[in-house]
């Protein structure tokens, strides 16, 4: 029986892939100029990390982590999010100890998380994310926000949407969870049952349950907002009138809570403005001042970040009916013909490949015109002609596959004159 890949994971086939480095060599390039700098953590880190990062009671640590025990007997899970392992590393390599702070970092790579499958939800997926970990500032919130919008809209995704709120900070929120306990108590068993569960352990996720979303209780819920103090809402001020001044549009969304336990003050989603697609959150991300002492890290040092999966960002632009810029052609198709001239052409293929430029030959000394059509197949700039007559003249056919012009070239000069042509060089 042929054996298929796991449940939710997919293949990403040569003509996916080349959007894939299309897409992660931008996010690369607008890093760099945002002055983020990458680091890489480990796939899997210990269960713990997770468990007491994440939070014990969100969906994430109950329901859907890659948990396994080792050879050794410990615990260990498949990332699921970025922020944990990326807060363990800044504490445990004492990045706090840098001279530029904060430390503005970011990541490209998989996590996995055991989900329902849907489109645009997958086991197996590739996250984007930021975090800028040290000292805070409504700044710094306003800049990592301007930096996801800022994605979405490079790619020329311009139907998007930032909800904002604040989560105050763990003495606000108990008040507020307080208040919400006693406004949904009453009429709980109205609710779903992991609604029932969240009551006591975490009652701020009801306002953003799938199930009851359309409940009247949601709609009158407390909103978040009145309960925090003046230096919250002033802190919470100070990051929307920096996103003012850089152009971000956003919404208030009293409702937005996020899925993950570490969030404080600043918390944000970007979704698609798009009717037809059902699953419409492209990002999330937000402050977590508690993470680092909760994780054994220094107690004033304090994190925000984003991160985005690169699935949502190709099924927004498919959406959007957006077509990336992708570069599938090869510079040159060596066509030989007769033995001599294809070993010459082998030798001239390895050559040109050496001297920076991408190029294909026929293996199995087809017909000219058969090569022809390889050539066309692989989109190729130039296809170079040898035969036996140019063999002997020391020249070469140079043809541009698109005007249909043929040049002769002597042997010697091929790399110039291919730098000149493909490179705009003399
Ligand atoms: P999150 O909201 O769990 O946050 O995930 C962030 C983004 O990852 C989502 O908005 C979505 O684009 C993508 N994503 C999540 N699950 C899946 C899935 N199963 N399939 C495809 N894409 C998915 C976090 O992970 C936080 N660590 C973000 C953060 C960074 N907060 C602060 N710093």
């Amino acid at each position: 029986m042929v054996i298929s890949m796991p449940r939710g994971t997919q293949d990403i086939l040569p003509e996916e892939s080349i959007k894939w480095q299309y897409i992660e060599g931008k996010l690369r390039e607008i890093s760099k100029n945002f002055c983020y700098e990458e680091i890489r953590t480990p796939m899997f880190e210990s269960t713990e990390l997770f468990s007491r990062g994440v939070g014990d009671t969100t969906d994430i640590v109950q329901k859907e982590m890659y948990t396994f025990q080792d050879k050794g007997n410990r615990s260990l899970t498949l990332r699921p999010e970025g922020t944990a392992g990326t807060v363990r590393s800044y504490i445990e390599n004492k990045l706090f100890a840098k001279t530029i702070q904060p430390q503005k970092l970011y990541y490209v790579g998989p996590m996995f998380r055991y989900e329902r499958k849907q489109k645009g939800r997958y086991r197996q997926f590739v996250q984007y994310g930021v975090e800028v970990i040290g000292e805070e500032s409504p700044k710094i919130d306003a800049e990592v926000i301007s930096l996801a919008y800022n994605i979405y809209r490079m790619f020329g995704i311009e139907n998007i949407k930032v909800s904002i709120n604040s989560l105050g900070n763990p003495e606000e929120r108990q008040a507020y969870n307080e208040a919400l306990v006693k406004h949904f108590e009453p009429r709980i068993n109205e609710f779903c049952e992991d609604c029932n569960n969240r009551l006591y352990k975490n009652p701020m996720r009801i306002l953003d349950c799938k199930v009851d979303a359309g409940h009247e209780l949601i709609k009158s819920a407390p909103k978040l907002l009145d309960y925090l103090g003046e230096e919250s809402k002033q802190y919470f001020a100070e990051v929307l009138k920096h996103l003012d001044a850089l152009g971000v549009k956003y919404e208030i969304d009293h409702n937005l809570v996020r899925g993950l336990d570490y969030y404080t003050h600043t918390a944000f989603e970007i979704m698609i403005d798009n009717p037809e697609v059902e699953l419409k959150t492209l990002c999330g991300g937000g402050r977590y001042n508690g993470l680092i002492k909760l994780l054994d890290g220094p107690e004033d040092k304090k994190g925000i970040g984003f991160a985005l999966s690169i699935e949502r960002l190709l099924l927004a632009l498919e959406s959007e009916n957006i077509e990336l810029p992708i570069d599938d052609t090869i510079d040159v198709f060596v066509v030989a013909m007769g033995e001599e001239a294809s070993n010459a052409g082998v030798k001239l293929t390895n050559d040109l490949r050496l001297a920076g430029y991408s190029v294909q030959n026929d293996y199995f000394d087809k017909k000219m015109k058969a090569q022809m059509k390889i050539a066309d197949r692989y989109n190729a700039k130039y296809s170079i002609i040898i035969g036996q007559s140019e063999l002997e003249s020391g020249t070469l056919v140079v043809k541009d596959m698109k005007s249909f012009e043929q040049e002769i070239i002597k042997l010697e000069n091929i790399v110039d004159y291919l730098q000149e042509k493909l490179r705009g060089e003399k």
